[in-house]
């Protein structure tokens, strides 16, 4: 008897490890630190010290926000040490990854209710809607295949245009070159059905085209969604022919300031390894393409991330400068912001990425430095809940984003538009005569 229980626990045990992998994060402890002194920021560096085994998911950028770590269990002694020598307010939520869930129910929801907006789909989904909406709405929506991902996932480029032929400003949005923070997809997904099914949108696309890319790093999203042990993954599947080790963080990848500041060179860093050279991704090159392509009629772009509530732009390698034009770029930024604000989001903290912490080979310097593009942005969605965002307050924070999308439309038409910039100088001609 005792043996038939033994054997059937055995099972069951087996049975668990399958089904439900562990998650090397399910006795991590989340630590969040408020520091209020430039002391205290200085002491932080601490956290990059190997034998800790912290994970940084978010810095913090001055006293208003938190530096956020990952801890295993046995490296959270010297932490609160530390805590405790530097005198830091904190917050501690333990096993953290046990409160990741795994995604199995996705395919039968979609079939019962069709695509909603609020919820983290699938990338075949993904693709599957877009498809769909470029053959229900082929007056404004094209597709360009850009070739597929190291993987072999077909990507393509959602181009929204109600008038191709015009030369308008392009409005350049990507998402998802970061596995892991799956509201920023949901996002670009939300902006494109807003523009495409919104009445109100056509004002968005008068004067403007708009370019959207909504998985750069489609094989690291599905990697996040394949298990809860996997959530966490940031970078993209590909192999080193030397290492044993996966992937490249894509947004070290670009080939403007490559590897100058912020950056891993050692393949197995789980963070921000920038590869083996600049471009080394077949993903962060479809980007690259799309941009040089288009290099003339670029006028801004923006990146999604997640998470921390930043809008940030130029430099990113370096936080001892500024470009000249910084103070458009702030501007139009904080314009952004009381945009969402106004619609009953949280303002964004608005400053050059080099400040808030100096990262080279980023998306937005390369789109600023290289491509020539004059309104360039990371923009880092949300704020709590780190990079498991619930689906259900989607409804709530994506339509506030929109509106600071809608602003920047309307910036760029002003300045960039033939059709408004025309008429605008003729209305001044006008001004100046008789008649
Ligand atoms: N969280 C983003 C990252 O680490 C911020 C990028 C900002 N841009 C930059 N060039 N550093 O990739
Ligand atoms: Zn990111």
């Amino acid at each position: 008897m005792a043996k038939r229980i033994v054997f059937i626990f055995g099972l069951l045990e087996l049975w668990m490890q399958v089904e439900c992998k562990e998650s090397k994060y399910d006795n991590y402890s989340l630590v969040k630190l408020f520091p209020t002194k430039t002391q205290q920021i200085e002491a932080l560096k601490f956290l990059d010290e190997p034998e800790l085994g912290a994970e940084i998911l978010k810095k913090s950028r001055s006293f208003n926000d938190s530096t956020d770590v990952l801890v295993p269990p046995n490296s959270l002694t010297l932490l609160k040490q530390f805590i405790e020598n530097e005198h830091l307010d904190y917050e501690v939520q333990p096993n953290y990854g046990r409160t990741f869930e795994n995604i199995e129910r996705t395919p039968k929801r979609r079939v019962l209710r069709g695509f909603s907006f609020y919820e983290y789909h699938s990338f075949p989904a993904i693709q599957e809607y877009i498809d769909s909406l470029a053959k229900r709405h082929p007056d404004l929506v094209t597709l360009q295949n850009l070739g597929t991902s190291y993987q072999g996932r077909r990507m393509k480029l959602v181009k929204i245009s109600s008038d191709p032929l015009a030369g308008n400003p392009i409005i350049f949005v990507d998402a998802g070159i970061h596995a892991r923070e799956w509201v920023a997809p949901a996002m670009a997904l939300y902006l494109i059905h807003r523009l495409v099914n919104d009445p109100d949108a056509r004002k968005e696309l008068d004067g403007v085209d708009w370019y959207i890319l909504p998985v750069v790093n489609p094989d690291g999203y599905e990697y996040t969604r394949s298990n809860r042990a996997n959530r966490l993954w940031r970078k993209t599947r590909s192999k080193n022919s030397i290492f044993e080790c996966v992937g490249v963080d894509g947004n070290r990848n670009y080939g403007f300031k490559w590897a100058v500041s912020g950056v891993s060179k050692n393949p197995c860093d789980m963070e921000t390894y920038a590869g083996p050279k600049p471009f080394s991704e077949v993903e962060t090159q479809m980007v690259r393409n799309i941009m040089m392509e288009n290099s003339k009629r670029m006028k801004l772009y923006v990146s999604l991330h997640s998470y921390g509530q930043y809008l940030v732009y130029p430099w990113g390698y370096t936080g001892e400068y500024l470009p000249k034009e910084w103070k458009r770029l702030d501007s139009l930024a904080r314009m952004v912001s009381d945009a969402v604000q106004r619609a009953g989001g949280q303002p964004f903290k608005v400053l050059s990425a080099g400040k808030w912490y100096a990262a080279a080979g980023g998306s937005d310097d390369f789109a600023f430095g290289a491509v020539g593009v004059p309104y360039s942005y990371t923009m880092e969605l949300t704020n709590g809940y780190e990079f498991v965002f619930p689906e259900r307050l989607l409804r709530i924070v994506l339509p506030q984003y929109y509106e600071g999308f809608r602003t920047f439309a309307a910036q760029i038409k002003k300045e960039f538009s033939p059709k408004y910039v025309q008429r605008h100088v003729t209305f001044q001609e006008n001004d100046g005569t008789n008649n």
